[in-house]
């Protein structure tokens, strides 16, 4: 058991390309701030490499060409290794040992039921087909939790089934070898639109295999782009029509990013984002005068974001330092837990005197 009230985060992301800004008002946004917050008392970032390996065997270059550069993402948007450690999952050898305990305690059936898992063995037809390593991520990632006794782990809405496979993991460890592992709880983005913030054509969420992303380091004129080719209200033919807000993905986005400052500073005819909604459903708001703001505030919010990346990818051998010590930290905290588990489960044979004593007298 660990004795404290230490309040930990530990959160992080399959390193498979640069992050967009699904990511920024579904987590990132919200890691910074509780960076800040002074709340925590350790936080732990992780580039889930092995994880993004589960279901990418066949292309370990795409997983090793991206770890820098969700490294950069995270400290583009002022994660700060003063405050956080990011980590490299792969170089913690404790997660696969701790994974390797906890699988004995979770039921095949169990992982069958995982929305993840199953949407995932559906997309692929087959069943049986689906890599072993990645049927049971929903374990390891339980490992990764617990590794850093987080007590908190800000994620999107579709990491729920992660962390409910994590709290009966905990749960069943504890019951089975006693009080051990921390219990995490989530901590999800606080508006519906952050919690799921769809791509631009307005279909699914964010993803980039849909080519429907707007990237973190994305250059300005694509953003613009990007904005104009936007999904709104295909009954909103003329500008006196009244608008919808269902499915408007450009409100959608409004609602994920605008500020009351961002009127002021961009679009001083109304002082919110109601009086607008307002507006727009009343009739007489043009698309392109939302899509204008929308574009403005994207810029004004990514801008600083892409000069820090400029800045960083100066000085590579920099982030890689911070990654090594981040890794570095992460290795001390997951192996003082893993000698933790194993001391619970009686199978630490050469660091327990009793063993040698009991198993002695048995023979003697
Ligand atoms: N599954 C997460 C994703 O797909 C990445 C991840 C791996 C993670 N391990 C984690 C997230 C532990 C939170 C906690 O983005």
């Amino acid at each position: 058991m660990s004795e404290s009230n230490r309040k930990v985060i530990l959160t992080g992301d399959r390193p498979t390309g640069r992050l967009h800004v699904g990511h920024y008002v579904g987590s990132l946004r919200r890691r910074v701030e509780l960076q800040d917050s002074g709340g925590y008392d350790e936080i732990f970032i992780m580039i889930a490499d092995a994880q993004a390996l589960t279901d990418n065997a066949e292309h370990p270059e795409k997983v090793r060409q991206n770890i820098l550069e969700v490294a950069l993402d995270y400290l583009s948007v002022g994660l700060d290794p003063a405050k956080c450690h990011i980590l490299v999952q792969s170089q913690v050898p404790a997660l696969f040992e701790l994974t390797c305990y906890y699988m004995n305690l979770v039921k095949v059936s169990r992982l069958k039921r995982n929305p993840t898992v199953k949407s995932e063995m559906q997309m692929r037809n087959f069943e049986e087909s689906i890599p072993v390593g990645f049927f049971t991520y929903p374990v390891s990632q339980a490992a990764d939790i617990t590794a850093f006794d987080a007590t908190t782990v800000p994620v999107g809405e579709d990491q729920i089934p992660m962390l409910e496979q994590t709290r009966e993991i905990v749960e069943s460890f504890n019951k089975t070898y006693g009080e051990t592992l921390v219990m995490p709880d989530i901590l999800l983005p606080s508006t519906a639109a952050c919690l799921r913030l769809p791509g631009i054509d307005g279909k699914a969420k964010m993803s980039k295999s849909l080519g429907n992303c707007i990237y973190l380091s994305e250059e300005p004129e694509e953003i613009a782009k990007k904005v104009k080719m936007m999904f709104t209200d295909p009954g909103h033919l003329k500008v006196s029509d009244p608008g919808k807000l269902e499915g408007n993905t450009v409100f959608t986005y409004l609602d994920a990013f605008c500020t009351d400052e961002h009127f002021s500073l961009f679009c001083p005819d109304y002082h919110n984002l109601d009086e607008m909604k307002e507006h727009y459903q009343r009739g007489g708001l043009g698309d392109v005068k939302v899509k204008n703001l929308l574009r403005d505030v994207l810029l004004y919010t990514l801008e600083p974001i892409r000069n820090k990346r400029q800045e960083l990818q100066k000085d590579i051998p920099a982030i890689y330092e911070i990654l090594k010590e981040g890794t570095r930290r992460a290795n001390e905290v997951a192996n003082a837990t893993l000698g933790r588990v194993k001391d619970s489960m009686r199978i630490n044979y050469f660091t327990d005197e009793a063993f040698l004593k009991d198993q002695s007298a048995r023979y003697s």
